[in-house]
């Protein structure tokens, strides 16, 4: 049986990851600020007993230390899923506090999670760290601007898991990232052209054929073609 950790689990793609991968008998070790408020990942562990939920802040480094601690497994696959998109940000209304935030949740934690679990994943069959990007961190696809905090943030993610991935070859650890497509989530909105499921389904195919070269990492998008950095 595979274990998985994912951040951010209470919710749109993290909920859809931790249903699809308990489905098809997986461990998974889903992580989320409030699990008292959780009440569809509670609701999924009542059908999954495979599904441990713990309490995690992605932005607060204590508590990534403290649960690398208290979990003493092997991970086959971390999935850096949690994410912020501050929508109302155009240049002449940058708010400081907010871009810091952003930028601690979708560039900093994940690197500080792969940190913290690099350990727990060497121990493991798979060896897979995935993180869950987005083509609005591509310079090159960059034709729209705005999302000022979202876009760096997520070229910061793309670039800091290139180091990990060179830094983390020794241990034969893979670097994977995903553009999960437009989707119907809280943060994706209503109008978004494909919902959870499809995305997940497409995510979880493109995991399970990776197989990059020596400290090399892929962007792809959840159909498995290649996005340009
Ligand atoms: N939906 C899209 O179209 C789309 C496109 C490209 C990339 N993505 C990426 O996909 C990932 C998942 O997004 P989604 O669409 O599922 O968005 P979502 O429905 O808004 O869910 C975001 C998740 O991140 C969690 N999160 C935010 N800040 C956190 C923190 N400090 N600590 C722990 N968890 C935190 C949220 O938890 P709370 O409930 O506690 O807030 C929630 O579980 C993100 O990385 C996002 O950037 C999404």
């Amino acid at each position: 049986m595979e274990t998985i950790l994912i951040t951010g689990a209470n919710r749109g793609l993290g909920l859809e990851f931790v249903r699809q991968y308990a489905s098809l008998g997986a461990k998974i070790l889903a992580c989320c600020r409030v699990p008292a408020e959780a009440n569809e990942l509670q609701a999924l562990q009542k059908q999954y007993p495979s599904i441990h939920i713990f309490p995690l802040d992605v932005s607060n480094m204590d508590q990534i230390q403290a649960l690398a601690k208290q979990i003493d497994e092997p991970i086959d696959i971390l999935i850096n899923n949690a994410g912020r998109l501050e929508k109302d940000e155009t240049l002449g209304n940058l708010l400081t506090d907010s871009f810091m935030q952003t930028f601690m949740v979708n560039a900093v934690a994940p690197l500080k999670i792969t940190e913290a679990f690099s350990k727990h994943v060497a121990k493991s069959k798979r060896k897979l760290i995935v993180c869950v990007s987005s083509t609005m961190g591509s310079i090159g696809e960059n034709t729209s601007g705005g999302y000022y905090s979202y876009r760096t943030s997520k070229a910061a993610l793309n670039m800091g898991m290139k180091s990990a991935a060179i830094d983390l070859e020794p241990q034969q650890i893979k670097i994977l990232l995903l553009h999960p497509g437009w989707v119907k989530t809280r943060m994706g909105g209503e109008q978004a052209s494909i919902d959870a499921v499809e995305s997940i389904t497409g995510m979880r195919q493109v995991i399970e054929t990776y197989q990059p070269g020596p400290g090399e990492v892929k962007f792809y998008r959840y159909d498995g073609q290649t996005i340009g950095w």
